[in-house]
């Protein structure tokens, strides 16, 4: 019997029938079990000598049993390491790389044009006071012009900015009554509007401010024409229309050419072959005060551009949501950007 059980526990392959082995051999039901329940059947002599060999044969099968386990279990590891080896030689999966959203490469382009015409980049607050976003810009309470934007209001004093122009207000502050002030302010501002093709609750401008000593609409309109055809292409032009803003005085909306649009109409260029692409003019007076410079001393001008705006215009894209919705299929056709 010993025999036999010993030798089926040679050749186990498995623990599943290592324990049948162990139930057939050591169970209740076994034959060692058996033998030790009829003892009582015995004479006194043959009981403790048959006892005694129970004992051994039923101790050395569970040996063997114990240490074909431990053997079995040390196998089961050593295979899946066997199989879990790495080849460090294989090449990498590849891993998806993201690229520069649309709107930040524009303003990293709009950015680069600035700096090179000697401006340095400021920027705000998204939660702004009433007070930088309207009245430090002309815009009391109660001023109808108020209206042009719908705000997001936190508080009765807090809202979401709906222009970067208040960072014309802070950074003026911050130089103390003291030109050159000469700035841009990309940032994100917001608007209680619908969002369709051409409108979106969030947007992002990028503002302009230049106060100094003599500062002219020419200059204006000079740094403005260099940007169009830095940004656009040599062969646009801008134009200046007469407009209104509480914080410029005069405000001009301006157009660029549509270029090589116009006449066939491209997606986003209008049939008079023109497109107002931002609004602008000389620092108010009252703005140069409020904020610490003398008017008497110091004009400026600024000016509001909309980066969507240009993004689409320059990438023929023809709804403003593309850039919030995060299409794949819409930002990998930027990649090279
Ligand atoms: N802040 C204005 C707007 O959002 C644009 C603007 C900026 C106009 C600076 C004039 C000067 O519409």
């Amino acid at each position: 019997l010993k025999e036999e059980a010993l030798n089926r526990v040679k050749n186990v392959q498995s623990e599943k029938e290592l324990q049948d082995i162990r139930v057939a051999y050591l169970g209740k039901k076994g034959p060692i079990t058996e033998v030790l329940r009829g003892m009582g059947k015995l004479s006194a002599e043959e009981r403790p000598v048959i006892g005694a060999l129970a004992n051994v044969v039923r101790d050395e099968i569970k040996d063997a049993i114990n240490q074909k386990s431990v053997l079995l279990e040390q196998k089961a590891l050593e295979d899946q390491l066997g199989m879990e080896t790495i080849d460090v030689t294989l090449p990498g999966r590849p891993v998806p790389i993201g690229t520069t959203h649309p709107l930040s490469a524009v303003v990293g382009e709009i950015e680069e044009i600035f700096l090179g015409l000697g401006f340095s980049i400021a920027e705000g607050p998204e939660i702004e006071t009433d007070y930088y976003n309207f009245e430090a810009l002309n815009l009391p309470k109660d001023h109808p012009a108020r209206d042009m934007q719908d705000s997001f209001y936190i508080t009765e004093e807090l809202l979401l900015r709906t222009q970067t122009s208040p960072v014309q207000a802070r950074t003026m502050e911050k130089h103390q009554g003291k030109g050159p002030v000469k700035v841009i302010v990309p940032g994100k501002v917001f608007r209680r509007d619908d969002d369709d093709a051409t409108h979106s609750h969030q947007f992002m401008q990028t503002e302009g401010l230049y106060v100094d000593k003599d500062v002219r609409m020419s200059d204006l309109k000079g740094v403005l024409e260099s940007f169009a055809k830095q940004f656009f292409g040599k062969e646009r032009n801008i134009r200046l229309r007469p407009s209104f803003f509480p914080f410029t005085e005069p405000s001009v909306e301006i157009d660029v050419s549509c270029g090589i649009c116009s006449g066939n109409g491209c997606r986003v260029c209008k049939q008079s072959g023109w497109i107002e692409v931002l609004g602008a003019g000389m620092v108010h007076p009252r703005v140069l005060e409020m904020s610490g410079f003398d008017p008497k001393e110091y004009s400026g001008f600024a000016f509001g551009m909309g980066v969507e705006r240009l993004a689409m215009l320059k990438y023929d894209i023809d709804d403003i949501r593309q850039f919030y919705t995060n299409d794949l299929r819409f930002l990998n056709q930027f990649k090279t950007l």
